[in-house]
Parts: structure tokens; C-alpha cells; sequence
């Protein structure tokens, strides 16, 4: 007869590897803010849209309707502050900006609006889910965060 209790070692071994590896996933964290951060950073931006101005006027309403765009389409992985630490962001291989900085920023509405329209990586497109002018606007919101 053999003894059953190395059976019971090796399921028990095998469980307690499965834990670790789970709380491994869990406590990893998510990316931090590179300390050269550059928003820019790996992104193909074609010159011209620099010079694409934000066809929606800067006043409240268009701030208020951006507010509301960006807490359900993008404060998941940006956080509600943008400063990319959003409750998803540990599952993102990038850190996803941070959007109260000066070298943020530094960067055009038309450059943002490009990002936000194109996606890279784990940034999805959001070509035909936001209407551009919903873009507009959740600019004009991002811009208020500091
Ligand atoms: C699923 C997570 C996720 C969501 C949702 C998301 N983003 Fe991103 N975003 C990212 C990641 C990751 C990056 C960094 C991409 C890279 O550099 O490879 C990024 C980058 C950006 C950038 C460039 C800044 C930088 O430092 O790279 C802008 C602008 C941006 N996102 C805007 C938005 C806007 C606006 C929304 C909502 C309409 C949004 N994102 C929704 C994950 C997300």
C-alpha cells in the first residue's frame, strides 16, 4: 500500500506556489513615471498636427461635458488627478503620462488630440468611439488638471 501523504505535499506545494505567484501579480504594481518622462517618448507624430488649433471653445459647459468623457473613458488607466495612477494602471506594460506636468503640458491640443485619436500599445484608439469633438473636449478638461 502506498502512503498517500506525499500526494498531499505536492497539491499543498503546488497551491501554495499558485498564492505566490497570484500575490506577486498583485503587489507588482503599476509602471512608474520614468524620471526623464517624455510624453512624446516612442510616438509617431506627424509634424502637421501641431498646428491643428481646438475647434471647441474654452468655457465651462465644454469643461464639464470633457469631465464626464474622461472619468468613463479614461480615469481607469490616467486616474482621476492624470497622473496615471488609475485603478488599471497595474495592468499597463507603460506608464501612461502624467497629465499635470510641464512637459505634458508643453505639448499641443493637436499633438494630444492625435494620441487620443490613434492609441499605441495599451493607449487604445479612440478613432469612432469619441466623436472628435468629444476629443476637443475632454482636452479642454485635461488641461485643468494640476
Ligand atoms: C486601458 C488604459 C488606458 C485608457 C482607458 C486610456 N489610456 Fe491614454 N494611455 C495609456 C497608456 C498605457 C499610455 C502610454 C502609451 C505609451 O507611451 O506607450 C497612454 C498615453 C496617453 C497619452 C500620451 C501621454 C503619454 O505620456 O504617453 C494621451 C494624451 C492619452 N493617453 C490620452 C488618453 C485619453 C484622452 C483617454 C480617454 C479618452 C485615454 N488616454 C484612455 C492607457 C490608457
Amino acid at each position: 500500500m502506498t502512503n498517500p501523504k506525499p500526494t498531499v505535499a505536492i497539491t499543498f506545494g503546488a497551491i501554495l506556489a499558485m498564492v505566490l505567484s497570484i500575490s506577486v501579480a498583485v503587489f507588482a504594481g503599476a509602471p512608474e513615471k520614468p524620471a526623464d518622462y517624455d510624453p512624446t517618448d516612442g510616438w509617431d507624430i506627424p509634424p502637421p498636427v501641431e498646428n491643428i488649433e481646438n475647434p471647441v471653445d474654452d468655457n465651462d459647459d465644454a469643461r464639464s461635458q470633457g469631465e464626464r468623457l474622461y472619468e468613463r473613458e479614461c480615469a481607469s488607466c490616467h486616474g482621476d488627478s492624470g497622473q496615471g495612477d488609475g485603478p488599471d494602471a497595474s495592468d499597463l506594460d507603460d506608464f501612461p503620462g502624467d497629465f499635470t506636468s510641464d512637459a505634458f503640458a508643453e505639448l499641443p491640443d493637436g499633438v494630444i488630440f492625435f494620441m487620443t485619436k490613434e492609441g499605441k500599445d495599451d493607449m487604445p484608439a479612440y478613432d469612432g468611439d469619441l466623436t472628435d469633438q468629444q476629443i476637443w473636449q475632454v482636452i479642454r478638461y485635461i488641461r485643468t488638471l494640476e
